[in-house]
């Protein structure tokens, strides 16, 4: 496994592994990395002649008062993990060579970037969009892999690749979950016990709306108000940013259901945020 730092030479090694016919499978990260991470990597392992997993906290798509200087990190560690899953190069850029001096390119994106994560993070979308689109000039990839539990970043990027006619193919995989439904984030180390116990309901509230919606005649109001009143029955929920049915494709709220629905979520469990979603048909 090689360890690379300098754009250029990820670049030139690209450009290589392209002249020799094989194809670049992406998993971008933050590191910090955990079985979500590894689910995506073991994908782009079988699809994938090549594979290339960055690690890189992003300052840029952070706010102000959000966690960048506490967010988890674990050089040694992630690269162990990710020697034994087979990767065969870690991109570990450094801040100040993605955004040297005089930097001032980013991808803004209306509509999307602003509905659910978008209204409490505001900016963060861009920080994403514009990482993301310079990982993919860098590491050239045939395929990227990204995880469903952060839906909205998979439209995001599915939406610039489409406008910006990137040559690349999205691949959006399942939410890997701790045993009681939590799904798997760097974040989760933020828990205390008692909050990560409470944290249970997340996912759990999304199940019992997803059935009540696949059982019934339910429509999306009836959805939200019962993952509302499920998410509120756990006093340790500080605050619900967004909780109810959207449109997978727009992310706007349903007025009525579709064939696919989009049932997502943000909280706050103490100061800690996570959000979590699932995806329902309905017959
Ligand atoms: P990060 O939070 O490190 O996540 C990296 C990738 O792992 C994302 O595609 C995310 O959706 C996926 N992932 C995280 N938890 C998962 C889980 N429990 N199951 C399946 N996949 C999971 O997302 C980012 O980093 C950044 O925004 C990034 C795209 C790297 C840009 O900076």
């Amino acid at each position: 496994m090689e360890s690379i730092r300098t754009l250029r030479i990820m670049q030139e090694t690209s450009k290589r592994s392209l002249h020799q016919g094989k194809s670049i499978g992406f998993v971008p990260t933050m590191g910090a990395i955990h079985r979500g991470h590894l689910s995506l990597v073991k994908r782009a392992k079988g699809e994938t002649d090549i594979v290339v997993v960055s690690i890189f906290v992003n300052p840029i798509q952070f706010g102000k008062n959000e966690d960048f200087d506490k967010y988890p990190r674990d050089l040694d560690g992630d690269i162990g993990k990710l020697r034994e899953e087979g990767v065969d190069i870690i991109l570990m850029p450094e801040a100040k060579t993605m955004y040297p001096q005089g930097f001032s390119t980013s991808i803004l994106m209306g509509g999307l970037s602003e509905r659910l994560c978008g209204a409490y993070r505001p900016g963060h979308f861009t920080g994403v969009a514009t990482v993301v689109c310079k990982l993919f000039n860098i590491v050239k990839p045939a395929r990227a892999y990204f995880g469903q539990k952060d839906f909205q970043q998979t439209v995001i990027i599915r939406r610039m690749a489409e406008d910006l006619n990137m040559d690349l193919e999205l691949v959006v995989c399942p939410t890997i979950r701790e045993g009681d439904g939590l799904a798997m984030s760097s974040r989760n180390a933020y828990l205390d016990t008692a909050e990560r116990k409470a944290a249970a309901v997340i996912y759990k509230s999304l199940l019992s709306a997803s059935e009540m919606m696949k059982g019934g005649a339910a429509g999306p109001e009836e959805a939200k108000r019962h993952l509302n009143e499920a998410l509120k029955a756990e006093p340790l929920i500080a605050e619900i940013q967004y909780a109810g049915a959207y449109d997978p494709q727009t992310l706007e709220e349903l007025s009525a259901f579709k064939k696919q629905n989009l049932l997502a979520l943000a909280v706050k469990i103490g100061s800690t945020r996570l959000i979590d979603n699932v995806l329902v048909e309905k017959k």
